[in-house]
């Protein structure tokens, strides 16, 4: 055969292996408003920038035929390429090849460029849309997920993981992006549960949809498997394209810095007046958020899940950091089991990854009730404090208002090393809030009063006046500084500056016990 004839060959070979499961297979999954494997990748990375690898493999299963189906890459196409110029590798499952379906080769793929993305220190972001396991290869198959799941779990805190769910994901295949750190859903076309509705419907005689059990909305904000939860395929892929800009390579890269930009002004002169003084009243974290970091850079995690407390990546003047704030306005920016949880996740994340954080404060303490006590709000609330405390980068917390009780504690307290606390001349760092804590200490002066209701006022100026403000906290150094809201951003970039080469470790261990 000549060069020409070889050269002719290969890009015909190539071309094959483009066609995936062939045209008919291809428009269905375009019918259901999804894109192919290759089309989704094309999204993904900057233009023309995707170098695939094994193209050619093909299953070894000879069961049922298959040795007569061959397809080359096996319902996976793998690789590497570049989001905003930095290197990323990705596999995309191809639903049009044996339904996307798990077989060993095409587990063994996906370990590849998990094993190459650990040893050159670069993200991995892993399409899914996959009908599970090969059926027809049995044990196989399992053993390839098992595979995969080690490396999720070697990985984890090595390179940053990002899995889009972008069709079925179904019985164990949930696990490995449930073993990464951000999971995308597309809202009507993904699903993932472990068992499906037919057989909740035997087991627990319940009729649900895939949509309502599994559904991006189910777990974007009933379970928070889900981060995000996106409209369709093409705004799932620019969303990954942008949480990447705020992330480093690994675990031993400083996070990206972009051009700064100041933050909107409307949002940042609003500051000084924006928290009410009457404690009861509610405000918006986010105006708070939104007045302080660089333009438009705020990227909301968990938006629809435990909305009262508020996480995200957001940049202080190019630099990314990692926020975390109560949220007044829902429940009172209580914290409850799911807004621990939420905030454990996110601040260990952040942590492994060298992003520092910024913890925005108005916390009236733990959400009671049984449900909560029974629910473990102890062990939950304990992650919470547990990844505080063990996170060695640098660490501020401004306190707008409320930080009261055990929460003051939890929420990044210069007792638990954070490096940088200030508060505004609004916050009240007390035991609990004025009226519960009256009740309490004067109950027999109030009711032996002639007129009580007057004597509880009485007393509640009185402890008002001697706990709920931030100066009993300044003159102990639990704080650093009281200061003017407006002047927040100043001292943050400046505090973020000062603290770019901070080395802080926590005693040689094997691992951690965080109370899981
Ligand atoms: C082999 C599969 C497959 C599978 C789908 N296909 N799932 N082939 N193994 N697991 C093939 C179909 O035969 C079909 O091939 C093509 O993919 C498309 O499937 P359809 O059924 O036509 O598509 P659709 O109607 O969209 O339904 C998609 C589906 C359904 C809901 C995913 O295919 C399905 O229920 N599949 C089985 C799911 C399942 O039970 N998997 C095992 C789960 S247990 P042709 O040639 O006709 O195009 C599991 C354990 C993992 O995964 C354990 C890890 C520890």
């Amino acid at each position: 055969m000549s060069h020409n004839k070889k050269a002719e060959q290969l890009l015909k070979l190539r071309e094959e292996a483009k066609k995936g499961g062939g045209a008919a297979r291809i428009k269905k999954q375009h019918d259901k408003g999804k894109l192919t494997a290759r089309e989704r990748i094309a999204l993904l990375l900057d233009k023309d920038s995707f170098e695939e690898i094994d193209t050619f493999v093909t299953h070894r299963s000879t069961a049922f035929g298959l040795d007569k189906k061959l397809v080359p890459g096996d319902g996976v196409v793998t690789g590497f390429g570049k989001i905003e110029g930095r290197p990323v590798y990705v596999f995309s499952q191809d639903f049009t090849v044996f339904g996307g379906s798990l077989s060993e080769t095409h587990a063994e793929k996906i370990c590849k460029i998990m094993d190459l993305a650990m040893k050159n220190g670069v993200p991995v972001i892993g399409l899914n849309d996959s009908g599970g396991a090969r059926i027809q290869e049995g044990v196989s198959s399992l053993g390839g997920y098992a595979e995969v799941f080690w490396r999720n779990s070697m990985a984890s805190g090595v390179v940053p993981q990002i899995s889009a769910v972008m069709g079925p994901c179904a019985g164990g295949a949930v696990y490995s992006p449930a073993l990464t750190d951000f999971v995308y859903m597309v809202k009507n076309t993904s699903y993932m549960f472990v068992t499906g509705p037919n057989v909740v419907k035997t087991v627990t005689h319940e009729e649900v949809t895939s949509e309502e059990l599994g559904g991006a909305s189910a777990h974007g904000s009933r379970s928070g498997v889900a981060h995000f939860a996106a409209e369709n395929d093409a705004t799932c892929l620019k969303d990954i394209r942008e949480l990447i800009s705020y992330i480093p390579q690994n675990c031993e890269e400083k996070t990206p810095r972009q051009a700064s930009a100041e933050p909107d002004r409307s949002k940042a002169d609003a500051l000084d007046n924006l928290v009410p003084l009457n404690p009861n009243k509610p405000y918006d974290i986010k105006d708070v958020i939104g007045g302080v970091v660089d333009k438009d850079s705020f990227y909301e995690v968990h938006e629809q899940y435990a909305d009262n407390i508020v996480v995200g990546f957001a940049r202080l003047d190019g630099r990314s950091v990692g926020i975390v704030a109560n949220q007044p306005l829902s429940l009172a920016g209580v914290l409850d089991i799911d807004a621990s949880l939420k905030g454990a996740r996110f601040v260990r994340f952040c942590d492994a990854f060298n992003i520092p954080l910024v913890v925005f404060e108005d916390v009236p303490g733990f959400l009671p009730g049984t449900d909560q006590e029974w629910g473990g709000i102890i062990k939950h609330g304990a992650k919470l404090l547990y990844a505080f405390c063990e996170a060695t980068v640098p660490k501020m917390t401004v306190i707008t208002r409320k930080a009261y009780g055990g929460a003051y504690d939890v929420m990044n307290s210069k007792h638990i090393r954070a490096d940088y606390n200030v508060a505004w001349p609004t916050a009240e760092i007390a035991v609990m809030g004025t009226k519960g804590a009256v009740e309490i200490i004067f109950r027999r002066e109030i009711s032996k009063a002639d007129d009580p209701e007057a004597k509880q006022k009485e007393l509640e100026a009185q402890y008002s006046e001697e706990f709920a403000h931030p100066y009993k906290a300044a003159a102990r150094g639990f704080i650093d500084d009281v200061i003017l809201p407006s002047e927040t951003r100043k001292k943050l970039i400046r505090a973020l500056e000062v603290s770019q080469n901070k080395a802080d470790t926590v005693p040689k261990k094997k691992h951690d016990n965080l109370p899981l």
